[in-house]
């Protein structure tokens, strides 16, 4: 491993600029994730080749590097931090792949490839799932990550479930061809997206020193602003950037009728409300002063990127 993947650790890192920094915890998390996941060869083989597929070799491993940033509030180990990261990386795989079913959003194309149930199968896709999910679980219930160990599970299964990840893709698929009000509409990206970036932001904090209750809470402010930022940002890249450059078919959300936020406030509106949120998230990072620089500039990149 390269000098650049061991210093994205909390103790060496402090000299690398971001987009080193960047590079780095992506790298670590790929191949973290090479080594949780089981080889392709091992039975039932095609099964864990379909599971390494659509977790190994593209993503922008944003949960993953939530997870180092926040930990770098509270001295989280490189260590413990590979392991929340990739156990938030793992359920979000494996909520790309059930998003991409034809049951879903019927997607042919995801980071730049066919989506599982191509390349695959659907009954194959749907294990898929099923078996990146509990391995997420597996994985952070196996390492040493601490005293708070059980509350890191907990938090993660419920990110997941109906009133996280999953009960916002009910929301989601329940919206088709409707109009949601502001409140709705938010509900339902803070939980299909939003839960999961909160919680990779949460475990990364858990993973070092107790915060104290004030911090903990601005914190969680700013996950929760930065999770549903996260969301407006990819309605907005939906209808401006081209399949090419998304790795995802472009244009779905208005094809589908899926309410978003460029659909409720226009896209200028959209964008504007983007920035405000990008604010506020920043504005709930203050009081941690310098140690938050990782987070203020992972905040600046989900705002800006490109795909
Ligand atoms: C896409 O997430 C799905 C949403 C939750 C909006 P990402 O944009 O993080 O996808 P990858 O992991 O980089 O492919
Ligand atoms: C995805 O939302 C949310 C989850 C996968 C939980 P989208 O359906 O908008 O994500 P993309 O645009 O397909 O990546
Ligand atoms: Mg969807
Ligand atoms: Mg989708
Ligand atoms: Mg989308």
């Amino acid at each position: 491993m390269s000098d650049a993947v061991n210093n994205c650790s909390t103790e060496n890192s402090a000299d690398l600029p971001f987009p080193d920094w960047m590079r780095a915890v992506q790298a670590r998390t790929e191949a973290t994730l090479a080594r949780l996941l089981p080889p392709e060869e091992a039975i039932p083989a095609r099964l864990h080749q379909a599971m390494r597929y659509a977790t190994l070799g593209a993503g922008k491993r944003v949960r993953p590097l939530l997870a180092f940033a926040a930990g770098e509030l509270t001295g989280a180990t490189a260590q413990r931090l590979e392991i929340a990261g990739c156990a938030v990386e793992l359920i979000h795989a494996y909520s790309l792949v059930h998003d991409d079913l034809p049951c879903m959003d019927d997607d042919v194309l995801r980071r730049g490839r066919p989506t599982c149930h191509v390349a695959y199968d659907e009954p194959t896709a749907l294990l898929v799932g099923d078996s990146l999910q509990t391995l997420a679980f597996e994985v952070l219930a196996r390492a040493d990550l601490g005293a708070r160990q059980l509350a890191m599970v907990r938090l993660l299964a419920h990110a997941s479930g109906s009133c996280g990840m999953a009960g916002g893709q009910a929301i989601d698929l329940a919206a088709v061809g409707q109009t949601l009000n502001q409140p709705e509409l938010e509900l339902m990206h803070a939980l299909k997206t939003g839960a999961l970036i909160r919680a990779a932001v949460m475990l990364g904090a858990l993973c070092g020193d107790p915060l104290e209750a004030d911090a903990e809470a601005a914190l969680d402010r700013f996950a929760k602003r930065a999770g549903l930022l996260f969301q407006v940002v990819d309605d907005i890249l939906d209808c401006t950037a081209s399949t090419a450059t998304l790795g995802k078919t472009a244009g779905k959300d208005e094809a589908a009728e899926k309410p978003t936020y460029v659909s409720l406030l226009g896209l200028e509106g959209a964008r504007e409300f983007a920035d405000s949120l990008r604010t506020q998230a920043l504005d709930s990072l203050a009081v941690f002063g310098e140690r938050a620089r990782r987070l203020i500039a992972l905040t600046d990149f989900i705002t800006h990127r490109k795909f």
